[in-house]
């Protein structure tokens, strides 16, 4: 079966995350998150993870070398000969152009780009209510997907934090650098023939099956 390289375009907040991770549990392959690469070098200590604090926190893009070189090393894995759905990579054109360069070396290709639409009041809606399992990752939202609990996980009972790039000032900042930097893809894709738009304000529920009909024609 031909691989599978699903591209997840969307604003802060937009919900890529959560359709991710819906999509790689239905199609059977991994869900590749430079965030979640990135928090997680973090986490480890590492230079990289070091370097990409300072840009985190302040809401900017970490540069295009080092997240090209992060998301290549990851892509290459085993686990992607299937595909991947990536979620906020690329972010620029020169990451998007890395990553057909990348893909085309080993005889693939994206095969869709999924444009989550979403208004920016929604965005800034569901940053704020955003938490996050310190253990196994999962995504809530106090009010549009509420633990069972307050604070508790409801897959495995970790507990639940708030990203230090959800305050309101670093929301608007990263809101800005999309509009800046990364909304100029929806373009690139479009001229490509792989661009399809999601309306992504609706429930988690609801966005799944449109986006999963749109691979199916797809990919
Ligand atoms: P990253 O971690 O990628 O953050 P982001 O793109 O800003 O996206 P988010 O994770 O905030 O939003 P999401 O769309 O995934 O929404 P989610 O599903 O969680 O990047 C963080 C930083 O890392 C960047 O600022 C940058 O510094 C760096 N970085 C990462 N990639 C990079 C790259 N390629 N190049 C350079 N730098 C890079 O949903 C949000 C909330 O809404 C959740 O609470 C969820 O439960 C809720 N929700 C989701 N969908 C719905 C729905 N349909 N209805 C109601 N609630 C919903």
């Amino acid at each position: 079966m031909k691989p599978k390289f699903i591209v997840l375009l969307g604003a802060p907040g937009a919900g890529k995350g959560t359709q991710a991770e819906g999509l790689s549990k239905t199609l059977s392959i991994p869900h590749v998150a430079s965030g979640d690469l990135f928090r997680e070098a973090l986490a480890e200590g590492t230079e990289l993870g070091l370097l990409a604090k300072s840009y985190i926190e302040k809401g900017e893009l970490v540069p295009d070398k080092v997240t090209i070189a992060m998301v290549q090393k990851r892509v290459a894995a085993s686990d992607c000969e299937g595909g991947a759905i990536l979620d906020g990579f690329p972010r620029t054109i020169e990451q998007a152009e890395a990553l057909k360069r990348v893909l085309t070396e080993e005889g693939k290709s994206v095969c869709i780009v999924l444009y989550i639409k979403v208004s920016t009041e929604t965005l800034m809606a569901r940053l704020g209510g955003r938490w996050i399992c310190r253990n196994c990752g999962a995504v809530y939202h106090s009010l549009f997907d509420p633990p069972k609990e307050a604070g508790k996980c409801d897959k495995c009972g970790g507990e639940l934090y708030q990203r230090s790039d959800d305050t309101p000032e670093v929301q608007r900042k990263r809101i800005d650098v999309y509009l800046a930097q990364t909304a100029p893809l929806i373009e690139h894709y479009r001229s490509q023939g792989l661009l399809v738009e999601i309306y992504g304000d609706k429930s988690i529920e609801e966005v799944q099956p449109d986006m999963l009909k749109a691979i199916e024609t797809s990919c």
